[in-house]
């Protein structure tokens, strides 16, 4: 068994933004249900004894914590690279200076799209002003700014003018992922997916502009999935490399694996950190290849992509032990492929802004 070396800290599901891709689950975890500071404490000094080194901060939005200056600094005296993942909203010079203090590393702040109009819209909520100040002052604190835009049939369009904002503000890293339907962003499906036409011309508009941009800003491109004939190694395999610590203390091995019902995840309020790694149900029960179907089990890809992902397995036939049903040789293939074709022929205008389901 490996050892991880990444812990994804949900600090908590609370957040001002309603995105309708949002990939937590649909039913969220509650504010009176959040861990204690001090189990948060011991969580970080027991995922270091495990070999982590580097911690997201994550939520929800995780600045609605008072005590996140303190896991800082905790997490840095332990020796951990700290990334704090924020919408931005609530970031003001004072709280910026106190993170800073506690030793934070790097930020990534979110974006929705390239205009105020649309990106509110998409968020649910006048959030772009303050995330230009936010950007602004990430910059003057001497922070690195990383950005991050979930692309879908709204935004996918105007990729160059997302790329130009972000390198306006001051960005060093931009990752433009397209979305994957998790949580509360599979009722956005029909809403959300790109068209094959609009995928085209965004992958090449990214070419250009990575051969444009050079080295003033890393670009990332986060394949989306529907569209792929192989799936993603998602999260570098189940329970191989990192993990994630849901709000009320639930050890996943992904963000979104708290909807597979089948499976009963440990809390550290019980239990210590490296005792849930090594000896979970949950996390023991997608590891290495035995338990793989057919076809996964002959294919030669199993040792590269693990099976693909089994939260998407999950949410699409009902059983995360399926082979991810975006491989091409998934007896379940045509659950992304009849979807795929029904957004292509529905989606003939992309001009207005769907009505999404917004969360509450
Ligand atoms: Fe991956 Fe399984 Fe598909 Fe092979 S059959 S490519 S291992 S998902
Ligand atoms: Fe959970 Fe892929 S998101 S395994």
């Amino acid at each position: 068994m490996s050892l991880p070396y990444a812990l994804t800290a949900e600090l908590t599901h609370r957040c001002p933004l309603r995105c309708p891709y949002c990939s937590n689950p649909r039913e969220l975890e509650r504010r009176d249900n959040e861990l204690p500071t001090d189990v948060w404490l011991r969580v970080l000094e027991e995922a270091a004894g495990l070999g982590v080194v580097q911690l997201h901060l994550t939520g929800g939005e995780p600045l609605l914590r008072a005590d996140i200056e303190l896991l800082i600094e905790r997490a840095r005296s332990l020796g951990l690279f700290v990334n704090l993942i924020t919408s931005g909203i609530g970031l003001t010079e004072a709280r910026l200076r106190r993170l800073a203090e506690a030793g934070v590393d790097s930020l990534q702040l979110s974006l929705q799209a390239a205009t105020p109009s649309l990106s509110d819209h998409i968020a649910g909520f006048q959030a772009f002003d303050r995330k230009r100040q936010a950007a602004a002052l990430i910059r003057a604190a001497g922070l690195p700014l990383n950005m991050n835009v979930v692309l879908h049939r709204q935004n996918i369009g105007e990729l160059e003018a997302i790329v130009e904002l972000c390198l306006s503000w001051g960005a060093s890293r931009l990752e433009l992922a397209n979305t994957q339907y998790y949580g509360w962003a599979l009722a956005n499906r029909e809403s959300l997916m790109p068209t094959k036409e609009q995928l085209k011309a965004a992958e090449a508009s990214f070419d250009d502009l990575k051969k444009r941009i050079g080295k003033q800003m890393e670009l990332i491109w986060v394949i989306p999935d529907y569209y792929a004939e192989l799936p993603k190694p998602c999260m570098g395999g189940w329970g191989r490399i990192s993990l994630t610590v849901s709000p009320s203390g639930k050890v996943l091995p992904c963000p979104a694996a708290s909807s597979i019902k089948a499976l009963t995840f440990n809390s550290v309020r019980d239990r210590s950190l490296a005792s849930i790694w090594s000896e979970s149900v949950a996390l023991n029960a997608f590891r290495g290849t035995d338990w793989m179907p057919e076809p996964c089990r002959s294919c030669d890809r199993r040792f590269e992509d693990f099976g693909g992902c089994r939260c998407q397995a999950y949410l699409l036939t009902g059983d995360a032990r399926q082979t991810d049903p975006v491989c091409r040789q998934s007896p379940h293939h045509s659950l992304i492929s009849d979807a795929v074709a029904r957004v292509n022929e529905a989606a003939t205008s992309v001009e207005a802004p769907p009505s999404y389901v917004y969360r509450g």
